[in-house]
C-alpha cells in the first residue's frame, strides 16, 4: 500500500518508550515551570486552569494524535510529509505551507524561548553560589532585575544555551536525546515534589492552593480564554511540526493514543505541580502573582535562600530547568533542520550551524526587549510580548486547526483508523473531537476575542 510502510531518512526511535521520553521531553519545558505560573497568575487562576485543563483534553490531546499520526505516514520533515501526503491523496498542494508555517513559529519560539532558558542557565550559578541565602522577596527582586537589564549578560547566556541545542540536534535527536530524558523526568519531578512540599510549610499553601483551583468566572475575560488554548498548544508543543517531525520517527508497531495520553498527563502534571510549589511563596511573602514573566525567578529563590541545604536543591532545580527547556528547544528547530537536510543535501551538522545562527540573530530582539527597547511598544505590547502572544495564542492554534483538519476532512477514514490502530467507539470519540469539536473550538475562541462573537 502506497506510503504505509516508509521509513524515515534521518533514523528512528530504539523503542515506544524513547519515542514517549522524547515527546514528553519537548512538552515539559518552560512552558510548564515558567510560563504555566505567570499566566495563570496574570489571568486570575482558577477558572483560567480549568480553561487550559479542558483545552489539553478536548484539543490538545487529539490534535496531539493527529500530528504524530501525520508524521509517522509521512516519515519526512514536516514540510516535505505534507506536501506527500497531500499529493497522494490528490489534495492541493498549498497544503505544505502548513509545514512552513511550523518552521517559521519553530524559529520565533526558539528565539525567545533561548533568551528564558539563559535567565535559568545563570540562576544555575546564583543558587550555586549561595546568592539566595537569607534574603527578602524585595532583594531577590532586585537580583532578577539587575540580570535583565543586562544585554550583555543576557546575550553571553543566550549564545551558550544557543550552541549546546545545536550541538545536540547536529549529532541527531535520536542518540543523546533518548537518554537525557530517561533520568531527567523522574529528577524534576522528583524535586517539584520537594517545592511542593516546602510550599506546605509556608503557612499559604491553602491560599495557593484555593488560587489554583477554585474558578472565579468572574475573571475569565475572551482574552484570558484564548491565552489558556494558546497554552494548551505551546505546553503540547502542537500546531507547528515538533511532534509531528518526532512521529516521523515513531516505529511502525507503537501505539499513538496511549503515548499522547501518557505524555499529556505528564506534561500537566508538571505544570500543576509548578504551580503548587509557586503560588503558596507568592502569597506567603505578599507577592504579586501578576509579576509577569519574571515570577518563578523571583519566588523560588525565596525558598531556596529559606530552606536547609537550599544552595544545593536551588542549583539542581535550575539545572534540570535549563535540561527540561533543552530537549523542547531541541524540537523546535528539528523540522527546519531535517527540512534542510532532505532538500538541500545539507549534512546535519551544517544545516544545524545554519538554523542556529538564524535564531540566535533573531534572539537579540529578545534580549532588547528586556532593556534597551523596553519602551518600544506595539499594541502596548514589548517585542518579546508580541512575539509570544503571536506565536503561541495565534500560529500554534492556527496550526493545530489545520492539522486537525487536514487529519480528517483529508486523509481518509481508513489512514487513519489505520494509523491509531482505533475501531469503533475510541475512534469515533478522536473523530468528532478532531473533525468538529476542536476546530470550532479554536475559531470560537478567536471570534470571541476579536469581538465578533461575545459572550459573557
Ligand atoms: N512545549 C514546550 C514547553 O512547554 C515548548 C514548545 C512549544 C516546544 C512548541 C516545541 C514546540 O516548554
Amino acid at each position: 500500500m502506497a506510503g504505509s510502510k516508509r521509513s524515515s531518512l534521518h533514523g528512528q526511535w530504539s523503542s515506544r518508550w524513547a519515542f514517549v521520553l522524547a515527546a514528553t521531553g519537548s512538552a515539559v519545558g518552560l512552558g510548564n515551570i515558567w510560563k504555566f505560573p505567570y499566566i495563570t497568575g496574570e489571568n486570575g487562576g482558577g477558572a483560567f486552569v480549568l480553561v487550559y485543563l479542558i483545552c489539553i483534553a478536548c484539543i490538545g490531546i487529539p490534535i496531539m494524535m493527529a500530528e504524530i499520526l501525520i508524521g509517522r505516514r509521512g516519515r519526512r520533515s514536516p514540510i516535505n510529509t505534507m506536501r506527500v501526503l497531500a499529493r497522494e491523496g490528490h489534495h492541493h498542494p498549498a497544503w505544505q505551507y502548513l509545514g512552513w508555517i511550523g518552521v517559521l513559529a519553530g524559529f520565533l519560539i526558539l528565539s525567545y524561548y533561548s533568551v528564558i532558558a539563559g535567565w535559568a542557565m545563570a540562576y544555575v550559578f546564583r543558587a550555586a553560589g549561595g546568592m539566595f541565602s537569607g534574603a527578602t522577596g524585595e532583594q531577590i527582586g532586585a537580583l532578577f532585575t539587575g540580570l535583565i537589564s543586562d544585554p550583555e549578560r543576557l546575550l553571553a547566556w543566550h549564545t551558550i544555551f544557543m550552541v549546546m541545542t545545536m550541538i545536540v540536534v547536529s549529532r541527531g535527536v535520536q542518540s543523546g536525546l533518548e537518554k537525557a530524558v530517561r533520568f531527567l523526568m523522574p529528577a524534576l519531578f522528583l524535586i517539584l515534589v520537594m517545592l511542593v512540599g516546602y510550599a506546605m510549610s509556608t503557612g499559604s499553601f491553602t491560599a495557593g492552593i484555593a488560587f489554583l483551583f477554585t474558578p472565579d468566572f468572574s475573571k475569565l475575560t475572551p482574552a484570558a480564554v484564548l491565552i489558556a488554548m494558546g497554552h494548551a498548544f505551546f505546553t503540547l508543543s502542537l500546531g507547528m511540526g515538533a511532534i509531528m517531525v518526532y512521529g516521523s520517527y515513531l516505529p511502525e508497531n507503537a501505539s499513538i493514543t496511549q503515548t499522547s495520553v501518557i505524555i499529556a498527563l505528564a506534561d500537566t502534571l508538571v505544570a500543576l505541580m509548578a504551580g503548587m510549589a509557586i503560588f503558596p511563596i507568592v502569597f506567603a511573602h505578599g507577592l504579586e502573582p501578576g509579576a509577569g514573566p519574571g515570577l518563578i525567578f523571583q519566588t523560588l529563590p525565596i525558598a531556596f535562600g529559606q530552606m536547609p541545604g537550599g544552595a544545593f536543591f536551588g542549583t539542581l532545580f535550575f539545572v534540570l530547568l535549563v535540561f527540561a527547556a533543552w530537549t523542547s528547544a531541541i524540537s523546535l528547530i528539528e523540522p527546519a533542520v531535517a527540512w534542510l537536510v532532505e532538500n538541500h543535501g545539507m549534512t546535519r551538522v551544517l544545516a544545524s550551524a545554519w538554523a542556529g545562527v538564524i535564531t540566535w540573530v533573531m534572539g537579540l530582539g529578545t534580549i532588547f526587549s528586556f532593556n534597551l527597547w523596553a519602551e518600544a511598544k506595539l499594541f502596548g505590547k514589548t517585542f518579546f510580548d508580541l512575539l509570544d502572544f503571536a506565536t503561541a495564542n495565534v500560529i500554534l492554534p492556527l496550526g493545530g486547526l489545520f492539522i486537525a483538519l487536514f487529519a480528517t476532512w483529508t486523509l481518509s477514514r481508513k489512514v487513519t483508523m489505520e494509523e491509531l490502530g482505533l475501531q469503533g467507539a475510541g475512534y469515533q470519540l478522536w473523530y468528532i473531537l478532531t473533525r468538529y469539536v476542536a476546530p470550532l473550538a479554536v475559531i470560537f475562541i478567536f471570534l470571541n476575542v476579536t469581538g465578533l462573537l461575545r459572550f459573557g
